[in-house]
């Protein structure tokens, strides 16, 4: 149903607009479809997830740091959500396991448009480009229940041209992370979080943002042990 990521037009597309926003291209435009992720575990070559690129990269998991005003202490003890975009099923995946390592105290809950997005990559290239210049809020499909019941929120979502992607700016508009602590996750395929969590400081501005963990979308099946130790240093 999609196309690989590593077809020369989309490449090309999507290249000229992340170095007109200036952003964290990095292996992204420089290698061809085999990948490595030095400092994790071997990429594996046949995703078990469908994704939209077969993109290589050398760069390592990113991970961002805390601001030094955010102490341990602040952590809050409230119930925990997993809230995941996700177009092809990395980020997914990355979520589930987030979900399986928290062992039964977290919800998964999945942001969707309200009008599903198309299935065919070049168009959902072009879509999201349109999305992001015009600052288009396509509605989601539906609200966390409860939601002031949650204190911790992993937000998780893949880098869209280089930003994050607009529905996720949607459901944070929708859902106020005022006084949460939230950790973001991310699946790319080279540019790694790249102005995504700019961006997400921008949606969330009195969040508690802790260290997120980026990877590159077709390493999912074969990072569990990054996720692992992520989800069990935020614990
Ligand atoms: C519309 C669109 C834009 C993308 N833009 C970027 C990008 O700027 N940088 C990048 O590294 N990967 C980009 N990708 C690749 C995705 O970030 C990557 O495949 C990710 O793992 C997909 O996650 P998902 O399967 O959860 O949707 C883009 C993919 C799509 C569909």
């Amino acid at each position: 149903m999609t196309k690989t990521i590593c077809s020369d037009i989309s490449r090309r597309q999507l290249l000229g607009a992340m170095a007109a926003a200036g952003a964290t291209i990095g292996a992204w435009s420089l290698t061809g479809c085999s990948s490595r992720n030095e400092g994790a575990p071997a990429q594996d070559s046949s995703p078990e997830t469908t994704q939209p690129e077969g993109d290589g990269s050398t760069s390592e998991p990113e991970t961002t740091t805390t601001p030094a005003e955010t102490p341990a202490e602040t952590q809050a003890s409230g119930k925990t959500l997993v809230a995941v975009f996700s177009w092809s099923g990395n980020t997914l995946a990355m979520a589930n396991r987030v979900v399986e390592d928290l062992q039964g105290q977290a919800e998964l809950f999945r942001i969707e448009p309200a009008t599903p997005y198309t299935t065919d990559y070049d168009e959902m290239l072009q879509i999201a480009q349109d999305e992001q210049a015009a600052g288009t809020m396509p509605a989601i499909a539906s609200t966390v229940p409860n939601w002031d019941e949650y204190t911790t929120v992993y937000i998780g979502f893949p880098t869209w041209w280089g930003h994050l992607p607009q529905i996720v700016k949607s459901f944070l508009a929708e859902h106020d992370c005022s006084g949460k602590v939230v950790y973001p996750f991310n699946t790319h395929a080279g540019s790694g979080f790249a102005s995504c969590l700019s961006d997400l400081a921008e949606a969330c501005p009195n969040a508690d943002i802790r260290e997120g963990l980026s990877l590159m979308g077709e390493s999912i099946s074969s990072s569990t042990a990054e996720i692992d130790d992520w989800v069990s240093k935020n614990a």
